[in-house]
């Protein structure tokens, strides 16, 4: 009887929290719309997908290697988040022209900036292929039929219980067209990263430039602009709580399906170890960048994106310990077993499971420990490159290799290389410290500290001059590259360490079995880098006891948190002369009372990394927002999701226009876009 209710108590608890919950393959989006509906959306499941007409689907790009985009004009006008162009604004700036600072605005076609290397890509259609996987043909066959020059994949779901080929068309001439200073892309930085309330300006502008058949090409010239088969209209009409909000992107890494163990191991083990490491990085080069404004940008973006994982895997492990993640699927396991025990075909998945995790855990956890120490020390990497560079070519080393100093700093290098050997020696078990390393360190010196100063003593990689000098043999045995050597990892790494090939074997008929004996569950295949559909609407949440989250931030808020003295706060000048005079023009607005301008909100969508730049859309199709980050309480839900609290975090679309218009001065792009 106890044994009933405990089940029945799991299901509920997992009907409930379907709610919000949930990443949806768009091609099988039909079987969500009737749901959708109730919640507001007004348009249908061929709306969303389809292969025979234009849908918004065609809107949609992955963006780069890990975000998304979206088209808002027939004129190839692409938008996604600053931190996503980040990279492309970064290498287009230089110190005449630094556009991080300042910001970018073409004011004609002809002043869009080519951004070499960077591509976008459009899904032209996904097919269920399970049934040929299964009949043993090979996905290189699939994908070799795949015609029209096309790049195609085979991606698996639910651990294989599945298969999709996915189709893509991948442009290749991107252009920059827009970006507003850092200091609004960028409001807050690393402090309020996670955070909501939250007011960052986090967009950037580019164009699709395609061939003169509207296809595919490299740069040139000659191209015209994209014309997508869909683009996104733009709602200026506003956002209240309780809006329908719908989520269209590629979210990278989801685990929702894994077992205790797994769970256990990224609360206990895993994120606990990075987390440390990685705060004495960012001790260091702190430090380094309080010294001097120079080191300061130069190394923005490394901290930034060391910063980011390290403050998610905080709030990771805090949400998994308050809900209790460990024990809740312990318990579910169980309920399962009970069921599964006697099924021939499932009676020993979870021993099964629990074995090949004990067996695997100990090499990803070398393997984390690897990427996260040895394989941080840059010179290593660099050394490594500038052979590879000299043995190709025999001779000298193309001009081109001195981009990998322009961000380089031999001295913080030292110092990040003693403090991350440090931390790998503190983190290794004694019998697994490799041999060679210990060699090294006995061979030249005897001690870590005297060890890395022997390597970046006697590196000839630390400046370009010193590598374009030194011949193809020195660099071949420079102390350096041996150390890059030995922090050569030879088991591949897995999206995470469920994925590794020893225990996902055993996911397959987990999935299956945990399908047919959990029927109220409302199953998503995890995230995985394909086109994804989530659905909610705009919610505050309680944050804490009597402390209610609003839903929607405003200028005021930014105008609060300005302050000179502060990087992440310190505003344009040209936002404050915009408050002071209350010169918001059509983007003005009365909220709570007071005249101001929406600048971000949250949903309930269910969004992971990958997500970023991804189209917020109302019940009407139209675009209202730009997803760009989750809020500190709901970090966790890539294991489990809380709809009581997992909020997606997305800049108002009417404060892009804002910024465009107000502060760019670009509002010639309105005349492009279709504004509601
Ligand atoms: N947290 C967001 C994401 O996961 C934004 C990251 C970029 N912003 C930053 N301050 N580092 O990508
Ligand atoms: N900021 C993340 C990204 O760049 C998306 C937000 C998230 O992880 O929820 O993809």
């Amino acid at each position: 009887m106890k044994k009933i209710s405990l089940a029945l108590l799991l299901c509920f608890a997992f009907i409930t929290a379907s709610a919000d919950e949930g990443m949806w393959l768009p091609n099988l989006i039909g079987s969500r719309i009737k749901d959708m509906r109730q919640k507001g959306f007004r348009l249908s499941a061929e709306d969303i997908y389809s292969i025979n007409q234009a849908s918004m689907k065609d809107a949609v790009v992955l963006f780069g290697s890990g975000c998304t985009g979206e088209y808002i004009s027939e004129e190839g006008l692409l938008l996604t988040n600053h931190h996503c162009g980040y990279g492309s604004i970064q290498k287009l700036s230089s110190v005449e022209h630094d556009y991080l600072t300042y910001g970018f605005w073409a004011m004609s076609r002809g002043e869009e900036l080519p951004v070499p290397g960077l591509t976008v890509r459009r899904l032209v259609r996904m097919e269920d292929v399970t049934a040929r996987i299964e009949a043993g043909e090979d996905s290189e066959k699939i994908i070799a039929e795949v015609e029209g020059g096309y790049f195609a994949s085979v991606q698996p779901m639910y651990y294989g219980n599945q298969y999709f080929l996915f189709v893509y068309e991948v442009f290749r001439d991107v252009r920059l067209v827009g970006t507003p200073p850092s200091s609004i892309g960028k409001f807050g930085g690393d402090t309020d990263n996670w955070i909501w309330p939250r007011h960052t300006g986090d967009f950037s502008i580019f164009r699709v430039y395609a061939d003169k058949d509207n296809k595919p090409a490299d740069y040139s010239k000659d191209n015209k602009p994209y014309r997508p088969a869909r683009h996104f209209a733009i709602s200026t009409k506003g956002v209240k709580e309780g809006d329908f909000t719908m989520i269209y992107g590629f979210p990278g890494n989801t685990q929702e399906y894994v077992i205790s163990d797994a769970v256990e191991y990224v609360a206990e083990v895993s994120d606990p170890m990075k987390i440390a490491l990685r705060t004495e990085r960012l001790d260091i080069i702190s430090a380094a960048q309080e010294q001097s404004p120079a080191i300061r940008i130069q190394y923005a973006a490394k901290h930034a994106s060391i910063a980011n994982a390290w403050k998610k895997w905080q709030g990771e492990v805090l949400g998994i310990k308050r809900l209790g993640t460990v024990d809740k699927k312990r318990a579910y396991e169980n309920e399962f077993a009970e069921w599964a025990a006697d099924k021939e075909e499932y009676a020993h998945l979870l021993d099964s499971m629990k074995a090949a995790y004990n067996e695997v855990r100990e090499w990803y956890y070398m393997g984390e420990l690897y990427a996260e120490t040895g394989k941080t020390i840059e010179l290593g990497g660099i050394a490594n490159v500038m052979y590879a560079a000299k043995h190709r070519r025999h001779e000298n080393i193309a001009d081109n290799f001195r981009k990998l100093y322009v961000n380089y700093n031999a001295d913080i290098d030292r110092a990040l290389a003693k403090a991350v050997l440090k931390g790998f020696e503190r983190y290794c078990p004694a019998e697994k410290f490799p041999v060679a390393l210990r060699e090294e360190i006995n061979k030249y010196g005897g001690t870590i500290d005297a060890y890395v100063d022997y390597v970046f003593d006697n590196s000839n990689a630390t400046s370009f001059e010193k590598a374009e000098a030194a011949t193809k043999e020195q660099l071949e045995a420079d102390p350096a590259r041996r150390l890059f050597e030995i922090f050569t990892f030879d088991k591949k790494m897995y999206r995470n360490l469920s994925n590794a090939p020893e225990i996902e074997r055993w996911y397959r008929p987990y999935l299956h079995a945990l399908r047919e004996w959990d029927q109220q569950r409302a199953f998503y295949p995890d995230a995985n880098l394909t086109l994804r559909v989530a659905y909610g609407s705009i919610a505050g949440y309680q944050y804490a006891d009597g402390e209610y989250h609003n839903p929607v931030s405003t200028l005021d808020g930014i105008i609060e948190k300005d302050n000179p003295a502060i990087y992440d706060y310190n505003i344009p000048q040209v936002l404050r002369d915009i408050y002071a005079r209350k010169d918001y023009g059509r983007w003005g607005e009365n909220i709570n009372g007071r005249y101001t301008v929406p600048v971000a909100f949250i949903a309930t969508n269910h969004t992971s990394g990958g997500n970023s730049g991804s189209p917020v859309i109302n019940g009407k199709g139209e675009l209202i927002g730009i997803n760009f980050d989750r809020t500190w309480l709901s970090t966790m839900s890539d294991i489990e999701f809380d709809p009581t609290i997992c909020r997606n975090i997305s800049v108002d679309i009417r404060y892009v226009m804002f910024v465009i218009d107000r502060v760019g001065g670009a509002s010639y792009l309105f005349d492009e876009m279709k504004l509601k």
